[in-house]
């Protein structure tokens, strides 16, 4: 019996952020380490994905190898036949499988893709890539019949995009495809209460991204932990001087009580716990601070050590195997709409 698949995605466009860490690294990090036995863990770099947006393509190449160190470095078995780290640009039925889709996938419902909105507004110029963007994201999770999707709640849309398409598509044409999980149901399988959404630094209410260009309210994985530190010091909080746990109210205060039991690996509840009743909100940053530098610390020295002929190696060989089981998806779908002959 063929194992069921836990799949996800970071583009390489810029250095990760602890957002990215958070949202789609770690959980899907945790399950590589813990779960391998009972499914395939597959971790891909959406290196195709990664000029919806303007990038310098100059970088590109080497970019999407740092980050593939960088899964490394945050802890992914890479000897591991069960886990595959690839990249998707490396298998062409990513793409071949969007092209199909693109034509069972409706206008009206792509241009209500919310981040499309928000990548889009204002913006001089948009390409159809961007708009295009969620139905490659599907053809990545169905390819491979991915079930469990660990990903940031700015992705939790496409998610249930690519559900619709699938079920669409096995609708007309059989079972195609299987169903990823529903976002409740992912959330449960992965026991996340946090770490979907952290927020910016500055404006605590809108999302940490690494499309942030002046990077003040950023912590980039590759950051001077000094740097990382002092930002933590001078991010906005409010006039409460108590340290709660309440995103409506106190959004900044939660943001870095949640990145701090991220990076403690304990329940926000444990964390706010330990700093009730503290007033003194330069007292809580230096604390949070100090664990941040610490933390991106002891990060860049793993990533340091990693061996990088060890990661190509890694990447080239689950490239095939990959390439193995996309091409059979590929091949029932080619012969479902009529591009081959029936077996
Ligand atoms: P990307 O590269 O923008 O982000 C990678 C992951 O990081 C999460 N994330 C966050 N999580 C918590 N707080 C934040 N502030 C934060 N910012 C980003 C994202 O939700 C994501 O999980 N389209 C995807 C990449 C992709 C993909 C896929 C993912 C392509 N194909 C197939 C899963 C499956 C993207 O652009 O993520």
């Amino acid at each position: 019996m063929t194992k069921s698949v836990i799949l996800t995605g970071l583009r390489a466009n810029n250095d990760l952020t602890l957002g990215n860490y958070f949202g789609g690294m770690l959980p899907m990090i945790d399950m590589a380490k813990t779960r391998s036995e009972e499914f395939q863990i597959n971790m891909f770099i959406p290196d195709l994905h990664s000029f919806t947006t303007p990038i310098d393509h100059s970088q590109l190449f080497e970019q999407v190898l740092q980050n593939a160190k960088l899964f490394v470095a945050a802890g992914l078995p890479i000897n591991n036949d069960d886990i595959n780290l690839y990249r998707q640009s490396f298998i062409p039925a990513h793409s071949e499988l969007t092209w199909i889709l693109d034509n069972f996938t409706g206008f009206g419902q792509m241009e209500r893709m919310t981040q499309f909105k928000d990548k889009s507004a204002g913006a001089s110029e948009v390409s159809v890539g961007l708009f295009n963007y969620p139905v490659l994201m599907a053809a990545d999770i169905l390819l491979y019949g991915a079930k469990y999707v660990p990903v940031g709640d700015d992705q939790t849309q496409h998610l249930e995009f690519t559900r619709d398409i699938a079920e669409r598509v096995n609708t007309r044409f059989g079972a195609l495809f299987v169903i990823p999980e529903p976002v409740k149901k992912q959330h449960e399988f992965f026991g996340k209460d946090q770490g979907l959404r952290i927020m910016d630094l500055v404006d605590p209410t809108k999302k940490m991204s690494k499309s942030d260009e002046f990077g003040k309210g950023v912590i980039f994985l590759n950051d001077e932990p000094d740097v990382a530190a002092k930002k933590i010091m001078s991010a906005t909080t409010d006039d409460k001087a108590n340290v709660t746990f309440d995103r409506v109210n106190q959004p900044g205060i939660s943001n870095l009580l949640e990145i701090a039991s991220l990076i403690r690996g304990k329940s926000i509840d444990e964390t706010a716990k330990q700093f009730e009743g503290e007033s003194r909100y330069g007292e809580f940053k230096k604390i949070v601070a100090e664990e941040v530098r610490v933390f991106l610390s002891e990060f860049q020295m793993r990533l340091a050590s990693v061996d990088e002929s060890e990661v190509l190696n890694k990447l080239e060989s689950s490239e095939v195997r990959m390439n193995e089981q996309a091409n059979a998806t590929l091949l029932n779908v080619q012969q479902a709409v009529g591009l081959r002959k029936k077996a």
